[in-house]
């Protein structure tokens, strides 16, 4: 593993499914009594936040939380950055407090990679989305969330219809809607490939990026077309606040062609998930009847979110030891740590 985690792109097909294993290890102390693990004791975490979030901040937050780190949580607004603060200054703040690994959201495509490669902070970087760039965490946690749901929970033993368990070859996953301002989209194109499976972008040809043709996937422009070949469904957000121009006549339109419905639902495959990385725009790219239904695991989406994160953290900030004690009778739990 390296020292950062800037993009999903830089992962090898190992790293990826160490980051799927030690998450799969964390998820089980979820379900212990004592949920606290004590390996990231004395160290800090700080997650620097200059956009907005709900899901991933509270996620690196707990995360951190549960190997026992010190969090600070510092957010542009409020902060000396309203007062034109640059973010070297930010960061040599940082690094004087004794920041052992900073978690940072911007945005700004590329202000994660200048943080990790300016030299201003010792401690890792870990890229929690940077402008329209990539979305690392999130890719992990969809990939864990589609692993434990296709071999059917913990991932690891054999999947039925293909592939070892430990990754996802063989599969076809489905990505649909503005992915021109997805950084999520992004990640998991890269990710997902490294992984095995087959990745196919479905949006409006103005909400395809330019040179998507590099990328590792193919492009439709047809959502209906693709729909009964799909093993998951990844439904993404409009992002209105990205946007400059008109980039589809109306929202009616928009959720006619390329939106999720009951309808286009019952179309996919009997196993195949539905899933978003939220925030929702219930009624735009996804119906509320598609949002609640069994198979969309936006929620579960969340919950893993916070493996991948333990996962992430540990492994970035040198767990020599093993995070989690293989004997489950003597758990390394705060308590029995002492
Ligand atoms: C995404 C993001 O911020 O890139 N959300 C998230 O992290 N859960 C996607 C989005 O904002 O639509």
């Amino acid at each position: 593993m390296k020292r950062h985690l800037i993009s999903a792109a830089d992962l090898t097909r190992d790293d990826a499914v160490l980051i799927l294993d030690t998450a799969e290890e964390m998820a089980r102390v979820a379900d212990r009594p004592i949920k606290k693990l004590p390996t990231l004791r004395g160290r800090t975490v700080v997650n620097l936040f200059y956009e907005d979030s709900t899901r991933t901040r509270i996620s690196f937050e707990a995360a951190a939380k549960r190997l026992s780190a010190d969090v600070i949580n510092f957010s542009a607004k409020g902060s000396s950055v309203s007062k034109g603060e640059s973010l070297k200054d930010t960061a040599l703040t940082l690094e004087a407090m004794g920041a052992d690994a900073v978690v940072i959201r911007h945005p700004d495509s590329g202000a994660p990679h200048r943080l990790a490669t300016s030299g201003w902070i010792g401690g890792s970087v870990l890229n929690a989305g940077d402008g329209t760039h990539e979305h690392p965490t999130q890719a992990l946690l969809d990939a864990f969330t589609m692993r434990r749901r296709f071999t059917g929970s913990g991932g690891g033993s054999g999947s039925p219809g293909g592939g070892t368990g430990r990754d996802l070859s063989g599969r076809h996953i489905t990505i649909v809607g503005d992915i021109l301002h997805s950084r999520v989209a992004r990640s998991n194109v890269h990710l997902l490939s490294t992984l095995g499976a087959e990745v196919t972008l479905v949006a409006p040809p103005t909400l395809v990026p330019v040179g998507v043709g590099s990328w590792p996937c193919e492009v439709t422009y047809d959502l209906d077309s693709v729909l009964a070949k799909s093993d998951a469904v990844m439904m993404l957000r409009v992002q209105r606040e990205r946007m400059k121009d008109a980039f589809f006549p109306t929202e009616r339109e928009y959720a006619r062609r390329y939106g999720l419905d009951g309808e286009r639902m019952s179309r996919m495959p009997a196993h195949a998930l539905v899933m978003h990385p939220g925030p929702m725009n219930r009624g735009m790219e996804i119906t509320a009847e598609v949002a609640d239904s069994p198979r969309c695991t936006a929620v579960e989406q969340v919950t893993n979110g916070v493996s991948i994160r333990m996962a992430a953290l540990y492994l970035l900030l040198g767990g020599s030891e093993p995070a989690v004690s293989p004997r489950p009778d003597t758990p390394r739990t705060e308590e029995n740590d002492r």
